[in-house]
């Protein structure tokens, strides 16, 4: 568990044994241009999410919480620069649907000015309304594509996210480590989920229309991963699975 000394030291691990992948090579389909304009559009917004991410950096090193070491600081800086990859993904895809890299957004923006306002236990919150957001998201998208090169590098951050949703979650896990703090962190994460929802669903509509993807289909799948994420961290004497 986190009280081991190794415990971080294992994310540290996982996330050095994915760092040196290198960018995708963009494909020739030339199926692209006849998809969605919406899509190029919705993912340049992801795109923008993916990129930053330089504060937490910093606030997870100086931070004074328990259960947390340098490890952790390592691998949350490991965990950024994949992001950061993520962004660079993204932008071969949008390139590849002949679309165009936004620089604002406001669902983006929304993301990142809550991450501003807060300490690090409730930036990792919001990070992980993200990761929800971006599992079920990706993969809706990647199953609406042809076998192209585009829906193997969708599946591929999902699995990513999927591995990022786990990391929060013994982060939050390790800090929810009395009843009210559960509560609490119930209460918040409720909130947060529910309002990025929303915000991803007004700002996405188009892509979600044009994909044929359901909006109650996205919504119970975001709301299954939600509920699994509470449950990874507020279940106590279940035999939560918290490693790498
Ligand atoms: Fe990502
Ligand atoms: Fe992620």
């Amino acid at each position: 568990m986190y009280k081991d000394s190794s415990y971080w030291r294992q994310w540290q691990e996982l996330f050095e044994s994915r760092s040196e992948r290198r960018l995708p090579t963009p494909d020739d389909w030339p199926g692209y241009v006849d998809l969605p304009r919406s899509l190029a559009r919705s993912l340049a917004i992801f795109q923008l999410g993916e990129s930053g991410g330089g504060t937490i950096i910093e606030q997870a090193r100086a931070s004074e919480l328990p259960h947390i070491d340098e490890c952790y600081a390592r691998s949350m800086a490991l965990f950024v620069r994949e992001e950061n990859r993520h962004a660079d993904i993204l932008a071969i895809c949008v390139q590849q649907l002949g679309g165009e890299l936004i620089r604002k957004n406001w669902t983006a923006r929304l993301f990142v000015s809550a991450r501003r306002l807060i300490g690090l236990r409730l930036k990792v919150v919001v990070l992980l309304a993200a990761e929800v957001v971006g599992i079920c998201y990706y993969h809706l998208i990647a199953s609406r594509l042809p076998r192209t090169a585009m829906k193997d590098w969708l599946t591929e951050l999902v699995a990513d996210e999927q591995s990022h949703l786990d990391f929060h979650c013994c982060f939050l896990r390790s800090q929810a480590d009395r009843r009210w703090k559960r509560w609490l962190f119930v209460i918040v994460w409720r909130s947060t989920m529910l309002l990025a929802a929303v915000a991803v669903l007004l700002d996405h509509r188009a892509a979600i229309r044009d994909l044929g993807i359901g909006k109650r289909a996205i919504w119970q799948r975001w709301m299954t991963y939600s509920q699994l994420a509470e449950r990874l961290i507020v279940r106590t004497g279940a035999n939560v699975v918290c490693i790498p």
